[in-house]
Parts: structure tokens; sequence; C-alpha cells
């Protein structure tokens, strides 16, 4: 019989750190969190090897006196609350009092910090936790640089994702806390290389101009509404910025950076998302009682006391300002005959007769890309986009050279820091499917040429999601796949798609182009293309 045993201390340590500290990138919330909450209007952070080597961040803020210096880094030690109705009334970023305690148990720490109202600071450095040195310093503010992250926990290390995956998130967590904090300067510096370098900004969309591009933050719609307490700023980005796959849907719940699922979908709802994904900006404040932050150890989620309000807002700020590219596009939806297909005849329109070419298909068009075809046997139904995806993945992979234009103006991206260190390291893939891309410096990559059935679709979109797509693949074992990953996420967004029309001559076309790929049947996402209902199982609805 195993019996039970109260665990050592060392091991308790370890078990708690998990809990908060899961990646470099966690380790650097928890210290951005603790300068905010000192007041700091100045915040450098530098990371070595992605975190693992060096994380250093150092703050203008009030400082720890030489007394709580040591108390900090024990566990459940905070000055942010004291007594049980505080948890429901959080002010703070922090108030657990276990970061810097979890952060020391599987780092080496050095914190050199000297209070605003003391003459003298400290200094104090950490193995695994225990306190092996401590002498005074003289400094302002606060730093702590935590070295060989996870040194005494091998197997968190294992668990880690790709060095791209794991700089991707550092430099999100800077750009969330300083999406939500204009008013605090802040700098990146990741290996030597500056990647972030952001002034204090007096506007909220000044900000998030600062830290994604100019193309990105001009076509944001800024809508706002307060009630009750209430109040909440939104930054729409319509359809234009809509995605295939979801990029930067940023939700700040009193200024903390949190995933709620209830506000994406009410916002999905709202504004009648039906096909993209839309990018958005989410600021949401509300009384500090009304929210629970104290559900996650590393409070990423929330809970609400009232979620109907929060409801009722995100409707009514849809309802006040009605924006216009919902009405616009439904009208255009109506009309669009298809600007973005490109059909060529191929050689083995001839040869290969899968379809008639005299034939004239019958079809009905059910909506939402699919259409139904009426066959001797019976009917057959297609979605034409995922057809068209099936077709163009294709076509990228294989695709020749003498298929590829050359931009006669080369078309420079500007990419948020996180999307550009993504890029920059896989360039290459980039080029293997012909989309010759450069780095083009200052969080930019210049495409010189492009697959020619890519000239009429939107190759800012398709390299945002590209680096999407390296994000959530680099982790993964089979990374080897991503440049068929990679050739799928061209394929979407090259691909026609349900709002576009299809005539029965394209539709020709592209069934004949399907039946020559390698799976005629599935989308390059593993969906199905077609589905065949026979005559005979029809009449048996009738009992004939
Ligand atoms: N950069 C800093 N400047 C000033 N004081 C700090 C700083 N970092 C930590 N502290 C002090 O150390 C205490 C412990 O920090 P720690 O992050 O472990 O806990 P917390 O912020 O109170 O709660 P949480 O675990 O939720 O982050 C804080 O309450 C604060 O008083
Ligand atoms: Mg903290």
């Amino acid at each position: 019989m195993v019996r039970i045993k109260i665990l050592p201390e060392l091991l308790v340590g370890k078990i708690a750190a998990g809990e908060v500290i899961e990646r470099p990138a966690s380790a650097l919330k928890e210290l951005i969190e603790n300068s905010i909450d000192a007041s700091a209007k100045s915040i450098h952070v530098y990371v070595k090897e992605y975190g693992l080597a060096e994380i250093k961040v150092v703050d203008d803020g009030e400082g720890i006196t030489s007394e709580d210096v040591t108390l900090a880094f024990q566990r459940h030690a905070t000055s942010k609350i004291e007594k049980e109705e505080d948890i429901f009334n959080i002010h703070t970023l922090g108030f657990r009092g276990e970061a810097l305690y979890s952060i020391a148990q599987v780092s080496k720490l050095r914190i050199i910090t000297q209070h605003r109202e003391e003459d003298i600071g400290t200094e104090l450095y950490l193995i695994g936790g225990k306190i092996v040195e401590k002498k005074p310093a003289v400094t302002r503010g606060t730093t702590v640089e935590i070295k060989d992250l996870f040194f005494n926990t091998p197997v968190r290390k294992k668990f880690l994702k790709s060095p791209f995956t794991e700089k991707a998130h550092l430099i999100e967590t800077v750009q969330n806390y300083a999406l939500a904090y204009p008013k605090v300067s802040f700098y990146l510096n990741i290996d030597g290389q500056e990647i972030l370098n952001i002034p204090v900004a007096s506007f909220l969309r000044d900000r998030i101009l600062q830290v994604f591009s100019l193309e990105f933050t001009e076509k944001l719609k800024f809508m706002s509404i307060s009630k009750d307490g209430y109040k909440l700023e939104l930054f729409w980005g319509g359809e234009e910025l809509s995605r295939k796959q979801r990029a930067k849907q940023l939700v700040f719940v009193n200024r903390r950076p949190v995933r709620d699922s209830l506000i994406v979908s009410t916002l999905y709802k709202a504004f009648k998302v039906k096909e993209n994904h839309p990018q958005f900006l989410f600021f949401l404040t509300m009384p500090s009682e009304a929210v629970d932050f104290n559900v996650h150890p590393a409070k990423k989620e929330v809970r609400f006391r009232e979620t109907g309000k929060i409801t009722e807002l995100i409707f009514r700020t849809v309802e006040i300002e009605k924006p216009s590219f919902i009405a616009e596009n439904t009208a255009e939806w109506e009309s669009d005959l298809n600007p973005s297909f490109s059909f060529q005849q191929s050689s083995f329109f001839e040869t290969q007769p899968a379809f008639d070419r005299q034939e004239v298909l019958q079809f009905i068009n059910l909506g939402d890309a699919i259409v139904a075809l009426q066959q001797p046997e019976g009917i057959l139904f297609i979605d034409f986009h995922a057809a068209h995806e099936r077709v163009n993945f294709e076509k990228i992979l294989n695709l020749l050279p003498e298929n590829t234009i050359r931009l006669v103006f080369p078309q420079v991206i500007s990419l948020n820091p996180q999307e550009y260190a993504l890029l920059k390291g896989n360039l290459h893939l980039l080029n293997e499917l012909h989309i010759e891309a450069e780095d083009f410096g200052e969080n930019s990559v210049v495409i010189r040429s492009i697959p020619e059935i890519l000239k009429d679709a939107d190759i800012a979109g398709i390299v945002e999601s590209i680096a999407v797509t390296i994000k959530e693949e680099a982790g993964k074992p089979d990374f080897n796949d991503i440049r068929e990953k990679i050739a799928a996420t061209i394929a979407c967004h090259s691909s026609l798609r349900s709002n576009n029309r299809i005539n029965p001559y394209e539709l020709k076309i592209l069934l004949q182009e399907l039946e020559l790929t390698s799976d005629s049947e599935h989308c390059p996402h593993g969906r199905p293309i077609k589905k065949f209902l026979s005559f005979n199982e029809i009449k048996k609805w009738f009992f004939r």
C-alpha cells in the first residue's frame, strides 16, 4: 500500500512555481506587473536566449525597503492585500504574494532595489529560492535579474516550445502591458537587439500605433460607452482587418490582459461575425468588486459578477455606433460577382474531360460557399471554397518558377515586432513557396515576387497569417510539415470565399482542376469538399 506523506518543502515550492511560471514569458509578466504596481514610469527589459539564459527587468518604481526585501521572496508575502475582503477589491496587478517566490524557486535571481525614502538599498542573490548573498547597494527603483530559468526543473524546460514561440510570447507580454499602460514607457531588447522602444503616450490610440503599424491602427474603428461604473473602449478592425485565423484579439479587464471566451463570443454575436475572425482591442474598466481575478494562478482568467452588464454594454456599443462596414459589406455580398477568383485555363482542359466542356452545369448556390449540383444519379453538394483551397494548395506546393510574378513595386509590409521576429527566422519557408521575401529592418519585410495565383490577394494579410501559423506550429514535433501548413494558409487566403459568387463556367473549371489534385475529397485542413446524395436515397424519404 502506498502511504500518504507530506511532500518536502523543496518539492512543494517547485509545484507552486509550476503553476505560476509556466514559461519564460510568465516570469517576465510577473516582473512587469510588479514594476507597474510599484508605479514605475519606465520599464526596461533585457532578454537572452529566449529568456532561459536571462530576463532582466529594470524599473524606476518605488523600490522595496531594506527591511522587506527578504520577505518578498517568501510564499504568500505581499504588500498589496491584507484581509479577505481585499481579494474582491483588487486595485493592483499582483495580490497573491507568490510571484517572486515562485520565480526564485526555479532560477538564480538577483534583485537590486532601493526604496524611494531610503538612502541605501539592498542587493540580494538567491539560488533555487535560497538566499546566498545579501549586501547593501545604491540604486533607483528595482532591478530583477533572472538567470538559468528552470535550471533545477529540467522537465519544465522540455515542455517549452521552440525559441520562436517563446520569443513571440515574450514580445507579446511586453506589448500587452504597453497597451494597457500608455503612460509607462517600455523598452525591450532581445539578444542585444532592440525590439521595442515605446515612449510615453497620451492616448490609447497613440499607444496602439506605437505597438502596431500605422496600416493596422488607422483601420481600427473606435467605440466607447459607459454605464453604472462600467466603461468599454473598443477598437474594432472591420472586414478589412479580418483574418482566416484568429490574430489580434486582445481583451483587457481593468488593465489586465485576460482570456475571456464570453467577451469574444458576445462580440462575434453583436457584430454578426460570420466568416473571418475580426481583430480588435477591447478595454473594459469596471468596479473592482464586480470582478474576481483570483481564478487562475497566473490571473489569466476572470469571473464576472454581472455578466449581463457586459453583454449589454457590448450590444449597445454596436447599436450606437452601427459601424458602416457591416451594412456596406452585406450589400456587397449580394452583388459581388467574384473579384478574387482568377481562373486559368489549364492544359489538361482538353484532354481530361471529367466534366464535358459543352455541358451546362445546373446548380443552385445554397450560400456559405456551398452549391448543389444536379447529376444523373443524384445531387452533389460542393463546398467551392474548400475545393478552391485544395486546388490552390497544390498549385502553391508544386509551383513552377514561371508561374510567379515579379512585383513592379516591391511591397513593404510592416509587422508588429512579434510577427516580425517569427518571420525573420523563417523567411526561407516563404521563399520555398515562391513568395520572395527579404528582411527590410525596422519590423518590416519586403515582398518582391509572388505566385501568380496570389496576384489579387491581400499579401499583407497572408504574411501576417503566416506568422500566426509559424507561431502555432513552431513548437510541435512535426515542424517539418510547416511548409504544408503555410501553403494551406496561403491557399485559404487566395481562395474563393463564401461571399463570392461562382458562375457555371468557373465552377466547371474548378471541378476539373480539383479532379487532378492528390485528394479531391478534402481541403488542406481535412474538411470534406463534396457530399453526394443519391436519388434513391431521396426516394426513400417518400417511401418509394
Ligand atoms: N519591482 C518592484 N518594485 C517594488 N516592490 C516590489 C517589486 N517587485 C516586488 N515588490 C514587492 O514584493 C512583494 C512580492 O512580490 P510578488 O510579485 O511575489 O507578490 P505580489 O505582487 O504581491 O503578488 P502576486 O504573486 O500576485 O504577483 C510585492 O507585494 C511588493 O511589495
Ligand atoms: Mg507580483
